[in-house]
């Protein structure tokens, strides 16, 4: 497979692109919120739902994306694959925690990646491996603190405009925040909640947000420790995975007896490590 080299300038006009278009995104959502909002449809499951906001916002992406480039393929929740011609995908969540949304609970955020196109895996996954993987900028933002997160691949992670790389408060598992989700699917949550159970008696604490992307920017600027979740998609993760690996923790997406789709692990290394065994034990 060639390598794509891409060059800062490059780095710094998709990183532009995915943090305005957050934003200008979120202010659709949030607009869209205000009066009250339904359930369109549900998906993988009764509780996997859309609204209209998802949609809307996601069109909004889409649409506010390609008018700058045009020839980038794009990934996105609500619409699907569209492939480019560039060597650049966007790997977008119009609304992560759409549940959140739905009970206009303030834990929800837009969240969009660019990726490059020849690590785009079948069935639409995609992995961090440093090796064969290359996530190129990512930005969250999450309209009710007002926060965005971004990074980009060897520039650092930052929290608006400063530098972000932890704090890791928790030195252990013992000593760890950590958080998880459950997935919308009765068979596989049956699955997951079993093999987490027993968990919050090793860790400090435990804590469900219900937006993945935010598990994992909140670990990478040190508003918890850790985060594991099975069954995530692409979208639910791209861009917090560079966050949270150029703020200096680690990404890791592992098989687990038991469950049969990958586990996310994002913590320190120490701590990572640490709940590996703990996951592969029970
Ligand atoms: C969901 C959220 C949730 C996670 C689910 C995701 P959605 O995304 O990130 O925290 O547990 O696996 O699907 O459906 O709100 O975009
Ligand atoms: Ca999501
Ligand atoms: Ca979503």
């Amino acid at each position: 497979m060639t390598e794509t080299t891409y060059s800062a300038e490059l780095l710094s006009e998709l990183l532009e692109i995915a943090k305005t278009t957050a934003v200008a995104a979120s202010n659709l959502a949030t607009q869209m919120r205000s009066p009250g909002i339904e359930v369109a449809a549900t998906k993988s499951s009764v509780l996997d739902i859309v609204t209209e906001g998802d949609r809307a916002t996601e069109q909004l992406i889409k649409k506010l994306i390609l008018e700058r480039r045009p020839d980038d393929g794009f990934l996105g929740e609500e619409t699907g694959f569209t492939p480019g011609k560039t060597s650049v995908v966007w790997v977008v969540d119009p609304i992560d925690g759409t549940v959140n949304y739905l009970y206009n609970n303030p834990n929800w955020a837009v969240s969009i990646a660019a990726v490059d196109a020849t690590h785009l895996m079948m069935h639409e996954e995609l992995t961090t491996d440093p090796e064969v993987s290359k996530i190129l900028v990512g930005a969250v933002y999450m309209p009710s603190t007002r926060e965005l997160y971004s990074a980009s691949a060897g520039g650092g992670a930052f929290l608006n405009d400063e530098k972000i790389s932890g704090p890791f408060v928790g030195t252990d598992l013992g000593s760890s925040l950590v958080s998880t989700g459950y997935p919308y699917t009765a068979d596989a949550r049956a699955r997951w909640s079993a093999k987490v159970d027993g968990l919050v008696d090793v860790v400090r604490d435990l804590r469900r947000l219900g937006a993945a992307s935010l598990d994992i920017c909140f670990v990478a600027s040190g508003k918890q420790d850790a985060y594991i979740e099975t069954k995530i998609r692409p979208w639910d993760w791209a861009a917090g995975a560079i966050i949270a690996t150029e703020a200096g923790a680690v990404y890791r997406i592992a098989n687990l007896r038991g469950i049969s789709d990958p586990v996310h692990i994002v913590a320190t290394k120490d701590v990572c490590e640490e709940l590996t065994e703990w996951l592969e034990r029970v």
